[in-house]
């Protein structure tokens, strides 16, 4: 049985900012956001918007894309770091928001980044397990970063929402069963509970990552078949290598090590300068899947689907019949490396809005920016253009009131 991610649907929220400004605030030469960073904005969320917000209008974005009835979704999961609650699950908001049957399964995973993979193997694993029954699971990965102001971690800030509807009928990926995971306690990014930026060990959280990626990788190239032929490396086998990308240059430093383990464990392969031979690597393997990322920021669970959205609506058609390679990290940490293969029917489902999103936000300058990050979350009106399909229209009797403002 094949079972994937039928198709995906993303939102980004209505506002954003331009890293140059920033980095004018700042005092840093734009080339280090830029270059150095590989980020050219980040994604904003106004008042009237949270990860409730995002979710439910992605989710009803992907029902409507898909003509789905939503009675046939028997689970929800939702893949977030930026609950509204310790309690009540996001999903649970948006299991009310998108009007989906009481039959269904319902809750929130939180594993920093990794959470929206470990919703997708979750998904697929009980699709799976349903034999010949129909199952749909809906996997949401919604996330807002925040960092402090001025802090290394300003500048990869970002949000948005991903929407996967994972079935038997895949026509955007269908995921391979072998997979390869990492798992280690560190600290290398946490948010303790009653704080809404993230704390970060920067550069250990880099190291932490690469480290992760090793494990990973090293346990599902174990389990490649068929076997490698002499000088036969993973990497071509694949079309695209998708990465999780806090920003994009964090891919780069990924398929550098990526390169390195995979090239070295081919017999034959010879490579007379690693690091020009990976670069070339990278441009070809690697950065057409980070365009669009570089344009929101970090999203966190979600980025690593978001990259798969924008790949698959830029390039889908030549997809078709080739293999992609994906690793999730989450801070923490657990990690793991998996592919898929993209249908030679991905044409038809491969508009996930990515473009539409980006082309219809409102450029807020510094000044409104730093106003945001400060305020309070009171919740509000819809900015004028806004494109969500449901608004947080605030606390009352301290519970989190939402309104259906479009679709
Ligand atoms: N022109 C071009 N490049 C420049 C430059 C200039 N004028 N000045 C600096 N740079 C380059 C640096 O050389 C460096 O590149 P390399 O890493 O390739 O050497 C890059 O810009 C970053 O500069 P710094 O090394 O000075 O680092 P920083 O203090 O700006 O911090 C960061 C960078 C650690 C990523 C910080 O932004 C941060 O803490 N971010 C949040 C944590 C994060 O995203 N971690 C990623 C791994 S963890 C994860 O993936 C989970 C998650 O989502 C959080």
């Amino acid at each position: 049985m094949s079972v994937g991610i039928e198709r995906l649907a993303v939102y980004v929220p209505a506002y954003a900012l331009k890293l140059e400004d920033l980095a004018a605030a700042r005092g840093v030469a734009p080339e280090k956001y830029r270059d150095g960073l590989g980020l050219g904005e980040m994604a904003l969320v106004p008042p009237c918007e949270d990860v409730v917000t995002l979710a439910a209008t992605a989710g009803a974005r992907l029902i409507g894309a898909a003509h789905l009835d939503p009675a046939q979704i028997g689970m929800l999961l939702v893949a977030t770091e930026t609950p509204v609650d310790h309690a009540k699950p996001v999903a649970s908001f948006v299991h009310g928001l998108l009007g989906l049957s009481s039959h269904c399964r319902v809750w929130d995973l939180t594993h920093a980044c990794y959470a929206g993979t470990a919703a997708l193997m979750t998904a697929a694993d009980w699709v799976r397990a349903g034999g010949h029954r129909v199952r749909r699971a809906l996997v949401i990965a919604a996330d807002i970063a925040r960092y402090p102001l001025g802090s290394p971690g300003e500048p990869t800030q970002g949000a948005g929402a991903v929407a996967m509807l994972v079935d038997a009928e895949p026509q955007a990926l269908i995921l391979s069963e072998d997979t390869g995971v990492h798992a280690r306690h560190v600290h290398d990014f946490w948010r303790p509970l009653g704080r809404r930026e993230a704390l970060v060990d920067g550069q250990y959280s880099i190291a932490c990552y690469l480290d992760a990626l090793t494990g990973a990788f090293t346990a599902f190239r174990a389990l490649e078949r068929p076997p490698f032929e002499p000088g036969e490396a993973f990497t071509d086998r694949v079309a695209h290598l998708l990465y999780h990308s806090p920003f994009p240059k964090m891919a780069a430093k990924a398929h550098r090590r990526l390169v390195e383990i995979d090239w070295r464990a081919a017999p034959g392969r010879v490579v007379e300068d690693l690091d020009t031979a990976a670069a070339a690597s990278f441009r070809e393997l690697v950065a057409p899947g980070l365009e669009a990322i570089a344009r929101v920021g970090n999203c966190y669970t979600a980025s690593l689907y978001f990259c798969l959205a924008a790949l698959l609506e830029a390039q889908g058609r030549r997809l078709g019949g080739r293999r992609l390679g994906l690793f999730s990290y989450g801070s923490g940490s657990c990690a793991e490396f998996f592919s898929g293969l993209v249908p030679a029917s991905v044409a038809a489902v491969s508009d996930a809005g990515v473009a539409a999103s980006l082309a219809r936000r409102t450029y807020v300058d510094v000044a409104a920016y730093e106003r945001l990050a400060r305020a309070p979350e009171t919740g509000g009106d819809p900015p004028p253009g806004f494109a969500g399909a449901f608004i947080f229209e605030g606390v009352r009797g301290e519970q989190r009131r939402y309104a259906r403002v479009g679709i």
